[in-house]
């Protein structure tokens, strides 16, 4: 097969063969397509789109570059979960003590933030000597003994994908409907759980801004778990402003366990619950989302899950006096305060922008190698719809240096919508596909 045949064909918009595909893939794994062809093809992929067959096909050849991860010696029905990416999106810390909590175990390979939004790995490992990196083996050991793992990707998980990012993240194609759900759904297939629930995220933080792009990108995935005999439901949420409140690996650590104690509720809270209960109901645990959330409710104020999350930390090395003393965790000295030059209510929060705020304190990346500031972020003080009095501080910004705080605090000064008038809020779970 000549790859030039195959670059031409989907540049004049035509559909691509399952062998051609599986072709275009074998060449990537194995490193004999030259990078200056591969990203030709993709930005045709991105400009001409492809359809669900050929998403079915990339994904399952994605899926297969590298090992699959095989769950079956775990007992019982294994569910994972994804989320496309947002800013304060710190729902795994909470979600998964909490599903593992009532006996349905959750393995799950994360990854690391980029750009904006954050990744769990950094957040796990802002906890001092808590251990990502673990192998398949020991995986399976930790998940048989407390039904709980959360771990880095392994080396020869995708390594299709891995590559494709890598020219992706360059090429200016990455937001592209098929490839990131050829992206997510592949990964998810190899880590091996037999259910998956995905956290689409719509709106001004997150890849999908419209909720019509958001729904495609969820019924693509959904269909995608489906041609391979996964159960998926897709939860699409709001990313109209940061989930939570806190924003940086070890504040994001602060706050989920600030939930699991039951001390903190609002939006975070609820997304975790629904997306929790989505996992139960997949794992066949409870009959109603509803039995869901309330079941894991009560795991929080049983401080079951908390227990859970401290059975994790013992697991992988963290230390588990985090719980009661945040001192242990990292915290950046230099703080700037933003506050609000004008009276009314918040209406609008530009979030990729609050993202991006967050990466100038050191907390997230601006490329793949940078080193992390783990006690390094923002704290926001306000919600959409709060009022807000002149003077009042709207966030606080944490980093090593007050030059830093600064150029922070600039970006994120122009983030916020004060209007005289209250607006709408957007709804906080938009629509479930199943
Ligand atoms: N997350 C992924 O894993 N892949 C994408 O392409 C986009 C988001």
């Amino acid at each position: 097969m000549d790859f030039q045949d195959i670059i031409i064909k989907k540049r004049n918009k035509q559909k691509l063969t399952a062998e051609e595909i599986a072709f275009f893939i074998d060449g990537v794994t194995k490193g004999t397509l030259p990078d200056y062809q591969i990203s030709a093809l993709l930005m045709a992929i991105y400009l001409n789109g492809m359809d669900t067959e050929e998403t079915a096909a990339m994904t399952t050849e994605m899926a297969h570059s590298g090992e699959l991860f095989d769950l079956s010696a775990i007992k019982g029905y294994k569910v994972d979960k994804h989320s496309t990416g947002g800013v304060a999106d710190t729902t795994t810390l909470i979600l998964a003590p909490l599903v593992a909590s009532v006996g349905v175990p959750v393995v799950k390979m994360s990854g690391r933030g980029l750009g904006f939004s954050g990744g769990t790995i950094d957040k796990l490992e802002s906890i001092p000597h808590f251990c990502t990196d673990i192998s398949e083996k020991t995986a399976l050991a930790y998940a048989q003994k407390s039904g709980i793992v959360l771990m880095g990707q392994t080396e020869n998980l995708t390594p299709a994908d891995k590559k494709l990012y890598a020219l992706r993240d360059v090429t200016g194609t990455v937001e592209s409907l098929p490839l990131i759900a050829a992206s997510i759904m592949s990964k998810k297939i190899a880590a091996g759980a037999d259910g998956i629930v995905l956290d689409v995220k719509c709106g001004n933080g997150a890849f999908m801004k419209t909720p019509e792009d958001a729904e495609a990108l969820a019924s693509v995935m959904v269909e995608m778990g489906h041609h391979v005999g996964r159960k998926v439901v897709a939860v699409i949420s709001s990313m109209a402003q940061p989930l939570g409140l806190c924003i940086g690996n070890s504040l994001e650590v602060q706050e989920a366990i600030e939930v699991l104690k039951g001390n903190v509720g609002g939006d975070l809270l609820a997304v975790s619950l629904t997306l929790g209960a989505y996992m139960l109901l997949l794992a066949k645990r409870v009959h109603t989302v509803e039995e869901g959330k309330a079941l894991l409710l009560t795991q929080i104020q049983n401080k079951k899950g908390l227990e859970k999350f401290r059975e994790l930390l013992l697991q992988q090395g963290g230390n588990p006096d985090i719980l009661t003393n945040y001192h242990l965790l990292p915290l950046s000295p230099c703080t700037y305060s933003i506050k609000a030059e004008q009276a009314g209510y918040l209406t609008g929060t530009d979030t990729a922008r609050i993202g991006r705020a967050s990466q100038e304190t050191g907390a997230g990346r601006a490329y793949k190698e940078q080193p992390l500031d783990f006690g390094a972020g923002i704290i926001m003080k306000k919600r959409l719809g709060d009022k807000i009095e002149i003077g009042e501080e709207l966030a606080v910004v944490y980093s090593q240096t007050a030059e830093k705080s600064k150029a922070a605090g600039d970006i994120l000064k122009t983030a916020f919508t004060i209007s005289k008038a209250p607006a709408p809020l957007p709804p906080l779970i938009l629509k479930v596909i199943q």
